[in-house]
């Protein structure tokens, strides 16, 4: 079939890989030099809806993704739909799941998913006190900004001094702009995290494979949070049952709180979810598949992800997918600096890469003939290997064949 994909980043190059290794007929606005390779690329921006529809409407493809949570959360998927394309994204309305923490909270209270107890401000004064009255009952709070922040709006604060720093950044400094305006305290929990990808089409329901990421940019989990430095699959920690304990507590239920609303999603459900005494724990949700898990989900899957995602985008029952048996460890390439201010417009070299090695493109762009550096996460080394093990010591020799000034990676994925 005939796919158009919207988006530029290691994400929408993943997807346009399997979708390109599956024979079908692919086509991306944006993209990169990476998905150059495996798509019809044309450069018309993200938010310049009429020029993506013009060309949409030209193409004329059976199936439309958008990747990102910007435009979703903007409505590009109703704009498609509205058009009569079969758009795998959730509307607007199910897109604030993602858009606004402070909705999110509330649909899961409402649904009654375990999530962290929780409540939401606007008035930087009332925020410091309910912080103030939480230290004092010796429940340490997270200060979340309620809008999309990029990966920059959870704090997880140690002390109160930092939770009401935090609360005078977002309300009253307003450094996170308008996705601080509104922000969310959460009692601190413990445990550990996993994502589950779960493909939904209306009240169905199939979850991927299970990734683990990396969330902090140095080894051993220190230092500042970025939007991912890695992922492997498949994590053993997290068994069949507890995908299935996590879709019935989790996942369905907030669908159906969504449906009584007159919500329909169609999309994939991305949730958050923090293990803890047992319990999973709803984090958050996101509304698009995730960056840099993707990378590593989609070289697990056999056959059959297009038409599953096709089904979903038409609200039909979902045809399974075959999970293979290779585990995949997936390392990010950043540039220097990031996640602060980063170096860009470094000449980057790419020498041939062993079989089962995969270069997915994100911060690269073409300056006359020269691959550059342009985003903060360049490029991913994702590998494939009989067991962990292997795809570890295949990423990591892959990255040897990847080289720019300035570049850094976590030498820790996968162990
Ligand atoms: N209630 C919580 N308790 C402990 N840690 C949390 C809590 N909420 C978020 N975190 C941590 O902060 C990270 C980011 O929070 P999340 O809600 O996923 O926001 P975002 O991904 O939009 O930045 C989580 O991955 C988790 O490590
Ligand atoms: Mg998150």
């Amino acid at each position: 079939m005939k796919i158009c994909v919207i988006g530029s980043g290691g994400r929408e190059h993943a997807l346009c890989w399997k979708f390109d290794q599956e024979g079908h007929d692919v086509f991306c606005a944006p993209g990169n030099p990476g998905i150059a390779e495996v798509a019809k690329v044309v450069q018309h921006a993200v938010h310049d809806r009429k020029a993506i529809l013009d060309w949409a409407n030209e193409v004329k493809p059976d199936l439309v993704v958008v990747g990102p949570e910007d435009p979703l959360i903007a409505g590009m998927a109703d704009m498609f739909r509205e058009n009569g394309f079969a758009v795998f994204g959730p509307g607007q309305a199910a897109a604030r799941l993602e858009g606004s923490k402070a909705f999110s909270k509330d649909m899961m209270k409402r649904a009654g998913i375990p999530t962290a107890k929780y409540q939401s401000f606007s008035d930087p004064v009332a925020a410091r006190d309910y912080a103030s009255a939480e230290f004092a009952a010796g429940r340490p709070v997270v200060v979340k900004a309620s809008g999309a922040a990029l990966g920059k709006g959870a704090i997880v604060c140690d002390s109160l001094e930092e939770a009401h720093a935090s609360i005078d950044s977002m309300l009253v400094a307003m450094e996170l702009g308008e996705a601080g305006r509104t922000i969310v305290l959460e009692e601190r929990l413990e445990g550990k995290e996993f994502s589950l990808l779960t493909l939904v089409s209306g009240s169905e329901i199939l979850s991927l494979p299970v990734a683990q990421d990396y969330k902090r940019i140095g080894d051993g989990d220190e230092g500042a949070n970025t939007g991912g430095m890695g992922t492997f699959s498949p994590v053993d920690w997290v068994s069949a049952d507890l995908v299935r304990e996590t879709e019935e507590a989790v996942v369905r239920p907030i669908l159906s709180s969504l449906a009584d609303l007159d919500i329909d999603y169609r999309g994939v459900l991305f949730s958050g979810v923090m293990l803890s005494d047992g319990v999973p724990y709803c984090l958050e949700y996101n509304v698009r598949f995730g960056d840099p898990e993707t990378q590593s989900v989609v070289r697990r899957l056999g056959d059959g992800f297009a038409d599953a995602l096709l089904a979903c985008a038409r609200g039909e029952a979902i045809p399974a997918i075959e999970v293979l048996s290779e585990a995949v460890c997936t390392v990010v390439i950043a540039s220097g600096g990031y996640p602060g201010e980063y170096e860009k417009g470094h000449a980057i070299e790419i020498r041939e890469v062993m079989d089962g090695v995969e270069i997915f493109h994100a911060g690269t762009r073409m300056s006359g003939e020269e691959l550059t550096t342009i985003g903060g996460r360049v490029v991913a080394v994702s590998a494939t290997g009989l067991d962990g093990e292997d795809a570890r010591a295949k990423a990591y020799a892959g990255i040897g064949a990847v080289r720019f000034e300035g570049m850094q990676y976590r030498k820790d994925i996968g162990l």
